[in-house]
């Protein structure tokens, strides 16, 4: 059987290494989740493992990354315990041409909102395929809701011109379900998104809503992994 990864893929650990190679030892990162930041993780265990880089610590932004940090070997600490985090590493699901984010594709874009804003410097990662010119044309929004404000909250969404719906797990044998034990209502809205900024408040200020899926002015650097001419680049 062929090992050989698809382009996307190639992208995502060529772009997730590129990142990685940027921690410095004695660094606090913060580990982003998917499967971009993924390959990061990896590839700082790997550098753990071979010795060029010392003494980092991990601030998780799900279980996810609590996960793969301890099967690479990086140990981890948490918000109570540390000032700072130097760096977080995290993926994305859009990115526009001012470096605004919809992420939680994966549902863990609230504790990703807390890590990633609290990083002195957030470097996303993202195959080429992930940029658009405006937010919400290719991807719904994520938004958390607490379970029992479902109803309304819903309705509040319908009320600002958004399309909600409650995103459902596997085989939709029931909804997903969050690392805070919330549901997630992905939201359409036909035309995107003109004022991410407004939008991210307005949400946020429905009663009910935990947090929503847009990071805007958070991104310090977006690295973009591309497959050209068949060879894998970051740029
Ligand atoms: C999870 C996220 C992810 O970072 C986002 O969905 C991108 O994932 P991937 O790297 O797998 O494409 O926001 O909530």
């Amino acid at each position: 059987m062929s090992t050989e990864l698809d382009p996307t893929t190639q992208s995502k650990k060529q772009v997730g290494e590129a990142a990685a190679a940027r921690v410095q030892s004695g660094s606090i990162v913060g580990l982003g989740t998917g499967s971009t930041t993924a390959f990061a993780i990896q590839a700082l265990g790997d550098r753990l493992k071979r010795g060029d880089l010392k003494d980092i610590k991990g601030v998780s932004t799900s279980f996810q990354a609590i996960v793969l940090a301890k099967e690479y070997g990086i140990p981890l600490t948490t918000l109570d315990e540390v000032d700072r985090i130097d760096l977080a590493i995290d993926g994305a699901d859009e990115v526009d041409p001012q470096k605004n984010l919809i992420k939680g594709g994966g549902a863990a874009h609230t504790q990703e909102k807390i890590v990633d804003a609290f990083a002195d410097q957030f470097i996303v990662v993202v195959d080429g395929g992930k940029l658009v010119d405006k937010l919400g044309t290719t991807f719904l929004l994520p938004v958390e809701v607490i379970p029992m404000a479902m109803s309304p909250v819903v309705k509040a969404i319908a009320a600002l011109g958004g399309k909600p719906q409650l995103r459902m797990g596997v085989k939709k044998a029931g909804p997903v379900i969050t690392d805070q034990g919330n549901f997630v209502i992905d939201v359409k809205f036909d035309a995107g998104i003109d004022n991410p900024a407004e939008l991210e408040k307005t949400l946020n200020n429905i009663p009910g809503v935990l947090e929503n899926g847009l990071f805007v002015g958070v991104a310090s650097l977006v690295l973009v992994g591309e497959v050209v001419d068949g060879k894998p680049s970051v740029r």
